[in-house]
């Protein structure tokens, strides 16, 4: 039964006069007692890193900002591709509360007039800034970011960014082509750089001005590599020889897998070079050779990102704010690199879903740099001293993206939005997510591992949309009207549990008595997600008390 209008009325009266009050005593507070926030978000960045035990790759500068903050280890995207996962996390609610599964709507005029992560620190009386691809570009942020609502000032978009689906990537020909694989002379490329580039320039620009700022910042960077084209600076090949480079450990398409699980990877095979393998349409394979080069232009991406998000931390050290700035990193996603013969986002599986999450708060996961000391010098990646580094304090907990929001706020200080009401089309202000506060309280490295709770009580929530149960043309990013099954996933720390289910996108109704498929992995002996259980498993159906 909804509460009676009165109460409405009356609580309203009263949260308002008390967000007054905290608005105020935000905006009273100088900029020397308040922390900033410096928010990292990567482009379809696996936890592909050295932080994160994977060997071969080369994160020097990344492993670093590790090694002083808590890293989540199982940490997950609510929905693996870019629009719908930026909404929610940036919202902090659930794609079903965004109602974007898709890249066309925007969520104020379509779901609910919610509020960011970005305007709530505005809000509060931080200078918001966004530099690169924080929102989604096009209709799911308004063609505009969401501004002026998330920002104080107009976001920046780096002027090279129209290149990167042109025609600039030196073919075996000589020619220039549209490829996949696509590492670069920068002084070779129009207006000789590239956007990431350009990004940490502008960000560290801002930030030098916000040195003598009287009020706190909370400043966005959206890096766009490892997303395709792999447009990197060259020399960043050269840290994996093709010859080291191994394949996907289950490079095929699992026997067990329900067809509607698995989605085409459409976008890679329109790139030129990709085009002239003439790969079979929908099960593939590419190729062994060019499955390790396509691996190979992704880790070198990644080692390429590293080196700007070094750049840009040790100019946050140079300026004296790494004593008083929180960071957050993360990604919107993962993506597949051949892993059940799979080669992009679009699924349900850990290595879609699964992102890197780490918080460096000052003081709290570090301590504070001595003055004249460094806590980020840039490390460079070519150099092999640059190698192993303490891994810093990690939680195995399962947590979720769309948590972002609460843990940022209480991170800072503010106010931690109250849990939304179902449903809370109507709430402005409210999250899903958790807060992950109660992982920062610890005193020193020795204490009780139990402190972080129990593992098996933390569940992560993923889902993805179908046009059809086989794969087709639009089975990877279908419209919203194309949609007519959803598959609504779960993991625990033990296993990963999908089902497909009918789905009504008139109504936004999904109906849990019309199963499709369903799968079932468990992480100790399946850790991959090569052998589905599900048909052994006693499948009533999705267990409805589970449901976010
Ligand atoms: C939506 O929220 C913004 C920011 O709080 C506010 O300015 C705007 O008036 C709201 N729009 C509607 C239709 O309520
Ligand atoms: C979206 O952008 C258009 C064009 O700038 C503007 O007129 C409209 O008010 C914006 N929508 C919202 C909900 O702010
Ligand atoms: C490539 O592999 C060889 C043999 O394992 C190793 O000695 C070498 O350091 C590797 N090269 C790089 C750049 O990782
Ligand atoms: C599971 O059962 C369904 C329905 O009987 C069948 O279509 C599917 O092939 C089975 N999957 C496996 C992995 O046995
Ligand atoms: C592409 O592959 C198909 C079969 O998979 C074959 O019939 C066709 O001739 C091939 N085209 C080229 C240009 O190799
Ligand atoms: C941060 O470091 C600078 C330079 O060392 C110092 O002036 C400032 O007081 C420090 N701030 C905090 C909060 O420790
Ligand atoms: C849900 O699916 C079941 C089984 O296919 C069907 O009988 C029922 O009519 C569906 N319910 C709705 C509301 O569509």
């Amino acid at each position: 039964m909804p509460p009676p209008g009165w109460l409405l009325l009356w609580l309203s009266l009263v949260l308002c006069s008390v967000c007054a009050a905290l608005e105020t005593a935000a905006q009273a507070n100088s900029a020397t007692d308040t922390l900033n926030v410096l928010l990292i978000i990567v482009d379809d960045l696996r936890p592909s890193l050295g932080c994160y035990g994977e060997k071969l790759v080369k994160s020097p500068n990344i492993d670093q900002l590790a090694s002083h903050s808590l890293l989540f280890q199982n940490a997950f995207s609510q929905q693996a591709v870019c629009a719908p996962s930026r909404v929610s996390f940036l919202t902090g609610r659930r794609p079903d509360t965004t109602r974007l599964y898709d890249f066309n709507s925007y969520w104020r005029v379509h779901a609910g007039n919610f509020s960011t992560i970005p305007q709530y620190f505005k809000e509060n009386g931080y200078m918001t800034m966004s530099v690169g691809k924080v929102f989604h570009p096009g209709i799911s942020s308004n063609h505009s970011d969401d501004s002026p609502y998330s920002w104080s000032f107009p976001p920046y978009h780096p002027s090279s960014e129209k290149y990167e689906n042109t025609k600039t990537c030196r073919g075996q020909d000589g020619e220039l082509h549209a490829n996949l694989l696509c590492p670069v002379d920068v002084t070779d490329v129009p207006e000789g750089t590239l956007p990431d580039k350009q990004s940490t320039e502008e960000a560290i620009r801002l930030l030098g001005k916000m040195e003598t700022l009287t009020s706190p910042f909370f400043l966005a960077v959206g890096y766009h590599k490892p997303h395709i084209p792999f447009r990197y600076p060259k020399e960043f090949q050269k840290l994996y020889p093709l010859e080291n480079i191994t394949l996907a450990p289950d490079p095929h398409v699992p026997d067990g897998l329900p067809p509607v699980a698995y989605n085409p990877w459409m976008d890679i095979r329109r790139r030129e070079d990709v085009q002239a393998l003439n790969i079979s349409v929908p099960y593939g394979p590419i190729p062994v050779d060019f499955q390790r080069k396509i691996r190979q232009s992704y880790f070198a991406s990644v080692s390429y990102l590293d080196s700007e998000v070094g750049r840009l931390l040790s100019a946050l050290d140079d300026l004296h704010l790494a004593n008083r700035t929180i960071i957050a990193f993360t990604s919107d996603h993962g993506w597949a690199l051949g892993e059940h013969g799979e080669w992009a986002k679009y699924s349900n599986f850990d290595v879609t879903t699964r992102v890197p999450l780490m918080f460096y708060v000052p003081g709290r996961t570090a301590l504070l740099p001595e003055p004249g000391k460094k806590l980020f010098p840039y490390r460079d990646p070519f150099d092999p001293a640059s190698e192993s580094m303490d891994p810093g304090r990690q939680v195995v907990d399962l947590v979720e993206l769309v948590s972002l929001f609460p843990t940022l706020t209480g991170l800072a200080g503010l106010r931690v939005p109250p849990r939304c009401p179902i449903p809370s089309f109507h709430v402005e202000v409210c999250r899903e997510g958790q807060n992950l506060l109660k992982h920062f309280r610890f005193h020193d490295l020795e204490e009780d591992p139990y402190l972080d709770g129990n593992p098996r009580e933390s569940i992560a929530y993923s889902q993805y949309p179908r046009p059809a149960d086989s794969p087709q043309w639009n089975s990877d990013k279908p419209s919203l009207k194309d949609i007519k099954i959803m598959g609504y996933s779960i993991r625990t720390i033990d296993y990963r549990y999908t089902v497909w289910v009918g789905f009504n996108p008139n109504e936004f109704l999904a109906n849990f008595s019309d199963i499709h498929a369903g799968e079932l992995y468990f992480v100790d002996s399946d850790p991959l997600q090569d052998h589905n259980v599900y048909n052994d498993s006693q499948h009533g159906g999705f267990p409805q008390s589970l449901m976010p």
